[in-house]
């Protein structure tokens, strides 16, 4: 995720931007960089990678300041490189900016820019615009630039600027997306994000949305849309730099959970059009091509895979094609029926998978159209696909893997809607019905949040547990095995997960007296049958903790405990469904002391067979 640091003051403005930048590493990016106000001019050091590629860069040459800001940039608009990397400046030099967000119509403002004002662009950024705007209304005055520039702009934006005509000052601008000022002594100073300061500034102010702020090395004023002055009162920073990384919680796995009816929102939003039509990004999937496809396999490893399973029942039931899902160790050795009329979907948070890469080369080898669903931009994966459909989940950086499940879950339902309409298997009602339940997932997420304590109090019940058997049918028998691999990966208890009709198969010699069965009845066209499968490992003597729809009864009254979710379609239940059984495992292996973020022997991108 994109950082920002500002500084301006007695000291090296240099080391303590990149000091900053270094303490938000941890956030995920792909390339930084620093503009420094010096001699009359701003110089400008950038490079894709490490922050130690910048110091490296950097390191021979005199330069320094007293004014600067920073970036680490996460990429979205364009592939990590030295050109697209921050800080953007206009064609003279004179303004140097850093954005985090999205400018939505930067496409309209580029094409003006140049196309009116001849101004040549260097990157394939949104963030460039911002530098050329700022400069087309610089008239001496950076505020007043600023001001107007962001009148042109819509989006998300944290906006750092400065002009080399006026090295004392920094302006900034927040709309969605966070920027806070730190207070030094005889300093004062920039940033995304409060660890970014930590070392240097607890005192702060935290900004508004629409509001501007000029940063001086003695003073910093907030001003509101109307250019009025405005009064903030200070907030003091208490947490130490490890909670503060983590947002206040304990861990990174639960940040993330957390942040999952955002990282919904992003993934969707910029998608579902306000006319209830669905963008896929450019990808061309007209009518005429979807026909063409006989097939659809959809091929990941791990969470990924699980999100897979659940965007067969979709595109299935939505879009009427047939799909197989495979792991990726296994379609790589198999004989798939893989052709220029197969459409392969592989999905990846990393999109460094190596499994996951070589099923796509074998894929293409084999002449498929190759349609990849990614979170991290310019990964490798997104860029041997055909065509990349990316998750907006933000860097995901616990090992257990949980929204960029949830933000796949959102690609998979999109792509399956958009086929069902675009080949006329889904009616309009349904249509709309379905686009509204999503649009509802994140509220609902919400309160599913809410529920912590109430699952934290169920951990504490049942962490002792060394075996734990997670059943379910349909959709639910998906998000169950992913339930099963986030307990068994974070708190090595040993647990399975069985779609519920198997376990008269087989699997039911093992149910006993007090034995742990998580089962998941969230289906209500499978109620019946879920709930006869509680009965039959109810009568074995099994603790029964289910996942029910609000208001279930029947599931409520056979259980030994029940987490509610809030009524919602059966298709889209599993983006609900997963997070009590997160949230679930995350308590159990904080009460068995295990090593959360870091579980032991796995890494968080597996890059070897
Ligand atoms: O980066 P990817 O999505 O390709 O990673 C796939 C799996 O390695 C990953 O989902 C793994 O299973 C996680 N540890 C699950 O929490």
């Amino acid at each position: 995720m994109c950082g920002i640091v500002g500084y301006i003051g007695g000291g090296s403005a240099k080391r303590i931007i990149i000091d900053g930048l270094k303490r938000l590493e941890y956030r995920g990016y792909d390339s930084s960089g620093i503009a420094l106000a010096a001699n009359g001019r701003i110089a400008v050091e950038k490079t894709v990678g490490r922050i130690a590629a910048l110091e490296d860069r950097m390191a021979g040459m005199d330069l320094d300041g007293h004014a600067g800001i920073g970036h680490t940039r996460w990429a979205t608009h364009g592939a990590p490189s030295d050109a697209n990397a921050h800080p953007h400046t206009s064609a003279d030099g004179e303004i140097a900016i850093v954005h985090n967000g999205i400018i939505e119509n930067y496409l309209e403002l580029r094409e003006w820019l140049s196309g009116e004002h001849g101004v040549p662009f260097r990157s394939e950024t949104d963030s460039e615009v911002v530098a050329h705007l700022i400069r087309l209304y610089y008239e001496g005055d950076l505020l007043d630039a600023v001001f107007r520039a962001v009148g042109r702009m819509r989006g998300a934006y944290a906006i750092g600027a400065m002009a080399a005509s006026e090295p004392d000052r920094i302006v900034a601008v927040r709309k969605d997306a966070p920027l806070i000022a730190g207070l030094g002594e005889d300093c004062n100073f920039l940033a995304s994000d409060i660890p970014a300061l930590l070392k240097y500034a607890r005192t702060i102010y935290l900004l508004e949305n629409n509001e501007t702020v000029l940063v001086t090395r003695n003073e910093v004023s907030i001003f509101n849309e109307r250019r009025e002055k405005v009064k903030r009162d200070v907030y003091h920073v208490t947490w130490d730099a490890d909670a503060a990384e983590k947002g206040g919680h304990d861990h990174f796995m639960i940040k993330e959970i957390y942040e999952q009816p955002k990282g919904i929102s992003d993934t969707m939003g910029r998608r579902l059009g306000a006319d209830g039509g669905i963008r896929l990004d450019g990808i061309s999937l007209a009518r005429r091509e979807l026909e063409r496809i006989e097939r659809v396999y959809i091929v990941a490893c791990g969470t990924a895979y699980h999100a897979g399973l659940v965007g067969k029942y979709a595109i299935e039931r939505l879009a009427g094609m047939p799909v197989e899902v495979d792991v990726a160790s296994e379609f790589r050795y198999r004989e798939p029926f893989v052709n220029d009329r197969t459409l392969f979907i592989c999905i990846s948070q990393s999109g460094e998978t190596l499994d996951t890469l070589e099923a796509l080369r074998e894929a293409k080898r084999r002449g498929a159209r190759a349609l990849s669903v990614v979170n991290v931009v310019g990964s490798s994966v997104a860029r041997e696909s055909d065509d990349v459909f990316y998750t907006w989940a933000g860097p995901e950086i616990a090992v257990a893997s949980t929204k960029a499940y949830t933000t796949q879950l959102v690609c998979m339902y999109l792509l399956a809607l958009y086929m069902g309409r675009e080949l006329g298997r889904l009616g309009d009602g349904e249509y709309a019905r379905l686009v509204d339940e999503l649009g509802r997932a994140p509220g609902r997420i919400e309160s599913i949040l809410a529920q912590e304590k109430r699952v934290q109090e169920i951990a504490k019940k049942i962490y002792r547990s060394e075996q734990v058997f997670f059943i379910g049918r349909g959709p639910d028998a998906s998000v169950a095995l992913e339930g099963s691999l986030k307990l068994k990966e974070i708190s090595y208890i040993n647990s399975f997960a069985i779609a519920a009709g198997e376990l008269k198969h087989g699997t039911i010699a093992l149910i006993e007296q007090d034995t742990l069965v998580i089962a998941l009845a969230t289906q209500s066209r499978l109620a019946g049958k879920l709930l006869s499968n509680i009965e039959e490992v109810k009568a074995r003597g099994a603790r029964v903790i289910s996942l029910a729809m609000e208001g279930d009864a029947n599931v409520e009254r056979q259980s030994d405990e029940t987490i509610f979710i809030p009524r919602c379609a059966d298709e889209v239940a599993p983006l609900l469904a997963v997070v009590p059984l997160q949230l679930l495992a995350y308590h159990i292996a904080k009460l068995r002391g295990c090593d959360i973020d870091k579980p032991k022997n796995l890494a968080k991108s597996v890059t070897v067979e």
